[in-house]
């Protein structure tokens, strides 16, 4: 399948009594099943429990608007760039031949899912994931922005140096008209070397005004352009962590009051954060910083505003949350994981401040906890009195290197225990365009937040009764695959494993559907 050519793929029917078309919705009665665990004098009592639940999609795919923060930025240029080129079906030259747009990246456009068998040929049926719920093609969107930087995005292409020449050559006009629209700078937030690129601002220091601005443009976006819905996505430099402070950023009404107040500790992007909410359109935070403090998420749960983040997991972070839960999983213990990087694009160049760098060093760092927590044979738990459990060494090194570019180097060694006082190393060197990485994730991410926004569910009894349809909890878990260190419903335990995190949202676009998941069980290959 090519990845550009699922707005035209075979359409999917669920023909049974648990799913239900209309025009409007698609509704599906789905049995969750789970099981409860208690440990009961030394034995572990399982019980397995079943909730059916009802979930109702809305059909119409919305005309759909992306508003990044950060739009004249490697990412956000080459982002628009592939957009606008799939778009127009432009073809560019490079020493390889002729290249033509696609959404290779995109785990929605480029990748499938396993339907079911086919009776006919015993063979499997794959779809793409695009295909599964009615989603906004990426073609389709609308595209707009901020940025501290005026360039108009053709130029602000060129400076990114991302893209090949003959692509930009052709695509410069079409990139000409767009201008990202002034932002909130507060210097303070990030490094002291981006100050030259900040020349659109809007103006004054007045921290509530700057929040009514905000919240106008995106108004004003979604009205000029006839839009349904905004999603804005925040791929801005990474910022310096913001302290919680009590009586400022940890309850909903201290933040907004913080705001009124114009209190140093709210940052930009926490200020995007809760325009968006106020504005009802779903906000997701592809940098590391901790933009949703306490405050912001307890203004989006009273808002039942969506929000996603944080950090897009592009290269390394990817590889590492599959091969640590390969090498755990395989009953091998890493001892130690060492990652190193350097780049020489501006984010780079942003992240050799400390205070930014140590915002990323967070992210990346906390990336294999879950697998390790997972296999108490492995790694002692945690003891009374204890902040963590027994956990391999983890360094993160980040160095800016600008004859590089975006063209990122990552190096990394797992230095693992195996059977009877053995040693493993895995070395990995790895060497990859970022923002040619980062763009597709950015499209994923909105896409599907997007289209979460349009499911709703309920709890039904034994005699299908239930309550009002409900939207889904305001942090959008399932968006984790795409991200480096997933915010999840506070409480609840954060899953970085990979193979989980799309396992997760596999099994939910079924569920949506009224099919079960169970797909590698393949008990008819396993019977008589
Ligand atoms: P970039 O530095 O090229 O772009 C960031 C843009 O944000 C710049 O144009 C800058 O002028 C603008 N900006 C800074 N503060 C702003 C504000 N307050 N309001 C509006 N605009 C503002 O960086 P790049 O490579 O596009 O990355 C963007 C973000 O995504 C960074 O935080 C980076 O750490 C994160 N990220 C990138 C990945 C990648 O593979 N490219 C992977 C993971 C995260």
């Amino acid at each position: 399948i090519h990845p550009t050519a699922a707005r035209n793929d075979t359409p999917i029917v669920v023909e049974s009594e648990k799913t239900v078309y209309t025009d409007e919705y698609i509704t599906s009665t789905y049995d969750y099943h789970t099981q409860t665990v208690i440990n009961d004098n030394g034995v572990f009592k399982v019980t397995p429990k079943v909730q059916t639940y009802q979930f109702r999609t809305q059909r119409k795919v919305p005309r759909m608007g992306l508003m990044m923060v950060g739009l004249g930025g490697n990412n956000g240029t080459t982002l628009t760039a592939t957009i606008l080129a799939n778009k127009h079906n432009i073809h560019w030259h490079t020493k390889e031949g002729l290249q033509t747009p696609n959404y290779i990246g995109s785990i929605l456009r480029a990748s499938t899912l396993r339907l079911g068998v086919d009776p006919s040929t015993g063979s499997d049926v794959h779809v793409p994931l695009s295909s599964v719920l009615p989603t906004v093609h990426p073609n389709d969107l609308v595209i707009g922005g901020w940025d501290i930087s005026s360039l108009p995005l053709d130029q602000a292409m060129q400076r990114a140096q991302v893209l090949q020449y003959d692509l930009q050559r052709q695509i410069a006009p079409l990139m000409a008209s767009i201008r990202p629209l002034p932002s909130i700078y507060y210097p303070d937030f990030i490094a002291a070397n981006q100050e030259e690129r900040a020349d659109n601002l809007i103006p004054g220091k007045d921290k509530q005004a700057h929040l009514e601005q905000i919240r106008k443009d995106i108004r004003e976006f979604k009205q000029s352009n006839s839009l349904d819905s905004v999603v804005v996505f925040w791929t801005a430099n990474t910022e310096r962590y913001s302290e919680i402070l009590p009586g400022v950023n940890d309850t909903a009404a201290n933040l907004l009051k913080a705001i009124e107040q114009s209190h140093e500790e709210v940052s930009p992007s926490t200020l995007f954060a809760v325009a968006s909410i106020l504005e009802g359109a779903p906000f997701i935070n592809g940098a590391p910083q901790n933009t949703f403090v306490p405050g912001c998420i307890q203004l989006a749960e009273e808002h039942q505003s969506f929000i996603g983040g944080d950090d897009l997991k592009s290269g390394q972070t990817k590889v590492k949350s599959v091969l640590a839960e390969f090498l755990v999983n395989a009953g091998i213990k890493p001892l130690s994981i060492a990652s190193y990087n350097h780049l020489g694009n501006n984010d780079g160049r942003n992240l050799s401040a400390e205070a930014q760098f140590k915002s990323k060093e967070i992210s990346k760092s906390s990336v294999v906890d879950d697998m390790v927590g997972a296999n108490h044979l492995l790694y002692k738990p945690k003891g009374e009195g204890e902040k963590k459990g027994e956990h391999p060494n983890h360094l993160v090194v980040i160095k800016y290197m600008p004859a590089v570019g975006d063209s990122k180097r990552a190096i990394d060694e797992y230095y693992s225990e195996i059977c009877m006082g053995g040693r493993s190393v895995i070395n990995i060197f790895n060497e990859c365009e970022d923002s040619l990485l980062a763009s597709p994730l950015i499209l994923d991410l909105s896409i599907l937040a997007e289209l979460l926004t349009r499911i709703s569910y309920r709890c039904v009894d034994a005699n299908g009764q239930g309550g009002e349809f409900k939207p889904l909890y305001t942090v959008l878990s399932l968006l984790s695959y795409m991200l480096k260190a997933p915010l999840v419903k506070p409480g609840t335990d954060v899953v970085n494993a990979l193979g989980r995190q799309r396992n997760a949202l596999e099994l939910f676009l079924k569920a949506c559907l009224g099919l079960e998941g169970q797909g590698d069980l393949l008990l008819e290959t396993r019977v008589w």
